[in-house]
């Protein structure tokens, strides 16, 4: 009698490495809306300064889908920004790669995450909740939009 085997093999994997000076054109199509100067040149200048300090690409099985960042405030704190490609967001993504950042933050010795976003942006706001900030302040901005400020123990 023939016997046949079944393997299933999670492919399910989410990374974060270093962008390369060439993906400056996969960021500008993506999330120009991250940056004030959506230039070649300067995203290229913002790659490099991601070599040595907390900015990476996410990947997803091994795809480039998104943008994660941890922007260092001089205050000892941190301040992060995610961003996923449309499609490939609600598959748990952000979260897992902010649990792989959080540890490079954790190794460069940080000990608070900040953050801040919207009170309207649905999304940004789960996340935050899932990932275990805490609200700590709700304001309103200079142009008069609710905002929640959050923070987080590393
Ligand atoms: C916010 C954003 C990064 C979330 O990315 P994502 O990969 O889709 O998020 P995840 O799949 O990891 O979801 C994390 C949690 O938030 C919830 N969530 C995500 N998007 C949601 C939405 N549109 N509505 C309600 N809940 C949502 C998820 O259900 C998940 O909770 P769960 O674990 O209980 O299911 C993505 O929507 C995005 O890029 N938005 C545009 C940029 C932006 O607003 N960035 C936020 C700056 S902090």
């Amino acid at each position: 009698m023939t016997q046949y085997a079944l393997v299933y093999i999670n492919m399910e994997q989410v990374d974060i490495i270093k962008f390369k000076k060439e993906d400056a054109t996969f960021i500008r199509e993506h999330f120009s809306s991250y940056f004030s100067d959506d230039s070649i040149e300067s995203i290229e200048k913002r790659i490099d300064y991601w070599q040595n300090t907390l900015g990476f690409c996410i990947t997803y099985n091994g795809e480039k889908v998104g943008m994660i960042s941890l922007s260092d405030k001089q205050d000892g704190r941190l301040c992060w920004g995610v961003m996923i490609i449309e499609k490939y967001r609600r598959k748990g993504i952000a979260r897992k790669a902010f649990e792989l950042i959080r540890g490079r933050a954790k190794e460069r010795g940080y000990s608070i995450i900040a953050s801040s976003c919207a009170a309207g942006n649905v999304a940004s706001v789960h996340l935050h909740e899932k990932v275990g900030f805490k609200r700590v302040k709700k304001e309103i901005n200079s142009v008069g939009n609710e905002m929640y400020r959050w923070e987080m123990e590393i």
